[in-house]
């Protein structure tokens, strides 16, 4: 990775998440086998993990993308959910799968699976790369989990701070004093 100040040390290093998202995708597939799911891919943070999830995945999908912000420029979510971007087709009788980040608050997951449910989806399945179970506000059941992290602000493969380092390779921790001032 590149030497950056605001770097405190890498949390989940590209070979370590490379064989995750490999895992994730074999075993979606083997879940959604026979089926053709549509995933839904929530920008901007998960567009990463979802270039390499699809393909790690070995069977027919199609793909749409909605933008939704719970955040402000900082690090702490807001708690108000903005559709920013919607769909541009039906999910009415589809198998959705969410393609997402970081589960936090649970907020944007519960806003999405009430949305889509409400809109007609047969099924809603969520995949997350990231989860911090200790900063649920809601309870929200989360079918693929790739790491399980502490309260920690991290950066890269898609996750940004105030828009920059979405194109670290590695998944790495914030030096807290980029942040808090
Ligand atoms: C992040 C992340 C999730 C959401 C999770 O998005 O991508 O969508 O926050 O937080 P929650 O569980 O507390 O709702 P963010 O608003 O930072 O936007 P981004 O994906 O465009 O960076």
């Amino acid at each position: 990775m590149e030497k950056h100040n605001d770097i405190l040390h890498i949390l989940i290093d590209r070979e370590t998440l490379s064989k995750r998202v490999d895992e994730m995708g074999k075993q979606i597939s083997k879940d959604f086998a026979g089926k053709r799911p549509l995933i839904i891919s929530i920008l901007k943070g998960s567009w990463i993990f979802l270039a390499d999830l699809i393909r790690a995945m070995d069977i027919d999908a199609d793909v749409d993308f909605m933008a939704i912000s719970s955040y402000g420029s900082g690090t702490n979510s807001t708690g108000e959910i903005k559709l920013i971007m919607d769909l541009n087709r039906s999910v009415k009788g589809r198998d959705v799968l969410i393609v997402e980040d970081i589960i936090d608050s649970g907020l944007t997951m519960d806003y999405m699976l009430k949305l889509l449910k409400a809109r007609g989806a047969n099924t809603v399945t969520i995949a997350t790369l990231l989860s911090k179970p200790s900063r649920r506000k809601i309870q929200i059941p989360i079918d693929y989990v790739g790491f399980e992290i502490e309260d920690k602000f991290v950066i890269g493969y898609g996750l940004d701070f105030d828009e920059k380092f979405r194109g670290l390779k590695d998944i790495a921790v914030l030096r807290p004093e980029a942040y808090q001032n």
